[in-house]
């Protein structure tokens, strides 16, 4: 496995591969939601790359970008088990040499759901993931259904500004309690991560509410609400936002359609937790 650090080096390296290309870009701290990225990207491509950056412009002032959990010696050894070809792992200043003049931003979408209470949040993503696009150039890219919102402006990005690239979504991975994986759940104390199934566990009564019938956004909303007001208590957490929309625009629906998904976010203790549901 190649381990390169320089952007120079891999577009050498890019020259020597042959066959289909298959990418997937990570901040590290690796998980088996990742892992199960690289797994369909093994599948599918003759040459796998990841990127391991923690890109700083993706981060908030009073976010968790200096807390964020970093491990390469660990994320490599789970590349190696992972038969990843190559893993690209530059610094903030290969990346970010100067003042960057230069950002991609999807409009309308990304200030919805996360864009909310993260108002920059997509545009550092776009415009990292546009670079790494430029100096990857994958032919597939695999992202998971776990930053649905993400996969879902990533999209848009690559029709809108035409790049020849499939972007797949992965499902989510989850612990056995049902809790997705992310690399933000090692931040949670013991009562939180008790508390943090909470989510899934709403996610699942609002598609059996579904699945009988029930298509009232407003009456959905409302019990996935109560129940994550009864066990995540007031102390320990509250809902960032609780939305039913449909995939392609993100829009608002008040009856939902097989087809549309219901997404939330919920603070519990320093944890920001998303997941989400596609009907
Ligand atoms: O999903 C992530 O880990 C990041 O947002 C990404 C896509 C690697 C861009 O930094």
């Amino acid at each position: 496995m190649e381990i390169i650090k320089t952007i120079e080096e891999l577009k050498k390296y890019r020259k020597t591969t042959e066959g289909k290309v298959g990418f997937v870009p990570t901040m590290g701290h690796l998980h088996d939601g990742h892992l199960s990225l690289m797994k369909a990207a093994r599948e599918e491509c003759n040459n796998v790359i990841v990127s391991i950056f923690v890109n700083p412009t993706q981060f908030g002032p009073n976010e968790d970008l200096d807390a964020y959990p970093r491990d390469f010696e660990r994320d490599k050894r789970l590349c190696e088990g992972g038969s990843v070809d190559c893993i690209f792992y530059p610094d903030v200043d290969e990346m970010y040499p100067r003042e960057e003049l230069t950002i991609v931003r999807v409009e309308r979408i990304t200030q919805k759901l996360c864009g909310k209470t993260r108002p920059t949040h997509f545009q550092g993503v776009t415009t990292v993931v546009a670079k790494l696009f430029n100096i990857v150039q994958p032919d597939i890219a695999y992202f998971g259904q776990k930053d649905l919102q993400q996969s879902i402006v990533i999209k848009r990005m690559a029709e809108d500004l035409n790049m020849d690239i499939k972007i797949k979504v992965c499902p989510i991975v989850r612990e056995k309690d049902g809790l997705a994986m992310s690399s933000r759940n090692s931040y949670l104390k013991e009562n939180e991560r008790k508390a943090a199934p909470v989510l899934y566990e709403s996610l699942q009564k609002a598609k059996g509410l579904f699945e009988k019938g029930e298509n009232n956004a407003d009456k959905i909303k409302e019990t996935i609400r109560n129940n994550i007001e009864d066990k995540v208590k007031k102390e320990i957490g509250n809902i960032d936002y609780i939305e039913i929309f449909d995939t392609e625009n993100i829009d608002d629906v008040k009856k939902i359609k097989k087809g549309n998904a219901i997404a939330l976010a919920v603070f519990i203790g320093k944890a920001r937790l998303i997941d989400n549901i596609i009907l």
